[in-house]
């Protein structure tokens, strides 16, 4: 069978494990030799212990866990063409030639530049005598199908990346609960949600726990916000509300690009209102717990897309990225997505804010 193997880079989320045990038991099902790496890119530079056969029972009892099972990391060494010659080594050896990568962009864009490289990489193998030259043919291409796992929706492809429903649900729960302490005190919260560069987390639990008002990074606050905000709480205030909601997501900034934070909004809501203003900082809450049923689902399907994906490629089919698209799996070019994505962040960066919006929708 053809060697395959999955690991998971970058920050956890929910719904990973769903995604790992699709892979292997589609994987098993369709044949394959399956393996896990562990620690992401550091275990496949490290190899050893870290890349595993994988069995039906292996992926047993995980559906619904959160992070991941098979661990993840952030890895120096991959960056460097030497750790991706080590990487190969171990990979080669193995006869593993089908990558599935669970991350955000940067993990996708380091496994394509890995398979841009790959032959690159063989013919040094060779030359060193690493590997021989029955290994250099039998295993010259190299194939990836990747998949988004992040709580933050913050991918240009995907209607939804696997994580950020099982997030949303925890954020609502634990505003949920805030809001019957702040009821009973008349209290003014500020909750400040993740989602580095990204607001869709604080504009859906918005929407969700009607809150007040939300700031996030895309539609930059006004200059006058701190007057708008007031007056929004205080005729809240007056029609009878007993407490208010404002979301912060963590990226929040001012059309100057100034962060704007939770300490801060709480000083103008304390300052200009003189009420009983309490901050909540949700942390990493939000990123572990059970996954929600809708990211097993999607952990799972997208896992058998990728495997099926991989099983399909030909020599020249270029990485994919497994995507939801309404409510089909979808298989989209990798790079094209990570190119869209980073556009994203070129245009927040240059205070395009409408350009960010428009990049980030569905094209
Ligand atoms: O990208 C996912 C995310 O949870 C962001 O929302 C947050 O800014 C970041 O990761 C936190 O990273 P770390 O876990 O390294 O502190």
């Amino acid at each position: 069978g053809k060697g395959l193997a999955v690991f998971t880079s970058g920050g956890d989320s929910q719904g990973m494990n769903a995604a790992v045990r699709s892979v292997v038991r589609m994987g098993i099902y369709l044949g394959c030799k399956v393996y896990f790496i562990r620690e992401g890119y550091q275990g496949m530079v490290d190899g050893g212990d870290n890349i595993e056969e994988a069995n039906w029972s292996s992926v047993s009892s995980i559906i619904h866990k959160g992070g991941t099972i098979i661990g993840s990391a952030r890895c120096m060494e991959f960056i460097k063409r030497e750790g991706r010659l080590k990487a190969a080594y171990n990979l080669v050896t193995r006869g593993i030639t089908n990558l599935v990568v669970i991350g955000g962009d940067g993990s996708l864009t380091g496994a394509n530049l890995f398979r841009e490289e790959w032959s690159s990489l063989l013919d040094e193998l060779l030359a060193n005598n690493k590997i021989t030259k029955d290994q250099r043919e039998k295993y010259k291409y190299l194939h990836i199908a990747g998949m988004v796992g992040s709580i933050d929706n913050d991918f240009c492809g995907t209607d939804m990346t696997i994580g950020t429903d099982s997030a949303l649900h925890r954020i609502i729960e634990a505003i949920d609960a805030i809001v019957s302490t702040a009821y009973s005190h008349q209290r003014t919260f500020i909750m400040e949600v993740m989602g580095r560069h990204c607001g869709f987390l604080a504009v859906y639990t918005a929407l969700c726990t009607d809150a007040t008002y939300s700031f996030i990074c895309e539609d930059p606050a006004p200059n006058n916000w701190d007057k708008k905000l007031c007056a929004k709480i205080a005729e809240e205030r007056k029609s009878g509300q007993r407490l208010n909601i404002i979301i912060v997501a963590e990226g929040a900034i001012d059309r100057e690009g100034k962060p704007i934070t939770a300490e801060l909004v709480k000083n103008v809501v304390v300052e200009n209102l003189q009420q009983d203003t309490r901050i909540t900082v949700l942390g990493h809450v939000q990123r572990g717990g059970s996954p929600s049923a809708f990211d097993r689902i999607l952990g799972c399907r997208m896992g058998a897309e990728a495997v099926m994906a991989l099983m399909e490629a030909t020599p020249d089919t270029e990485p994919c990225v497994v995507s939801l698209d309404g409510n089909q799996a979808v298989r989209l070019p990798l790079m094209e997505c990570v190119r869209r994505t980073k556009a994203v962040a070129q245009a927040m960066a240059d205070k395009n804010w409408d350009l960010a919006v428009q990049l980030r929708g569905r094209s």
